[in-house]
């Protein structure tokens, strides 16, 4: 992972965090991987909200997926939403069927990522959220590959613009 391609921005509250990812959906053009990690409330789900939005899903569909670990959202693309928190072990998710996602033309959003960790792709974008205190979230954007840096790029020019904080 090079640090010169990382980028990390604070959120205030959770609409700044679903506006983040609003942003990220309007950088996607399908088969994206986004691997998402932090602790419980950091605002995983909040970024999958905002994504869903962006490509045009409605926020009632988005509630953190409680019984199956796999929901399908129809947007402008097809959103594939992971929640790995119940999942036990690495071998459990031999019977999740999720490659077949990972190569669909979805973008796909898993929570808990690190779960799974050797079974994600190379090639993909990891978000890591930390608390920071109140509503502030720390976010910061890992891009594994070349096509994943333009689009962190992207997504990090769009915040400027508005105000954003990145470093
Ligand atoms: N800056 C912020 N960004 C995101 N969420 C925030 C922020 N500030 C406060 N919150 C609140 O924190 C909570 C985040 O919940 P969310 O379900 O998105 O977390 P999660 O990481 O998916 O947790 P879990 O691991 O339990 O699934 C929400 O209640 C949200 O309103
Ligand atoms: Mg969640």
């Amino acid at each position: 992972m090079r640090a010169e391609f990382t980028s990390t921005l604070e959120t205030s509250c959770s609409l700044e965090t679903e506006e983040l990812e609003e942003r990220l959906e309007r950088a996607c053009r399908g088969g994206e991987i986004i691997a998402l990690v932090g602790p419980l409330g950091a605002g995983k789900t909040c970024l999958v909200r905002g994504l869903a939005r962006g490509l045009g899903v409605p926020d009632q569909c988005t509630a953190s997926p409680t019984f199956t670990l796999i929901h399908e959202y129809r947007g402008r693309l097809p959103v594939v939403h992971v929640d790995l928190y119940r999942l036990d072990a690495e071998e459990a998710s031999n019977r999740l069927g999720l490659e077949e996602y990972l190569e669909s033309p979805a973008v796909t959003v898993i929570e808990w990522a690190d779960k799974i960790a050797t079974l994600l792709p190379r090639d993909h974008l990891r978000i890591e959220l930390e608390h920071r205190g109140d509503e502030r979230r720390q976010i910061t954007l890992f891009p594994l590959s070349a096509s994943y840096q333009t689009l962190v790029r992207d997504v990090m020019n769009s915040a400027r613009h508005r105000g954003g904080q990145s470093a």
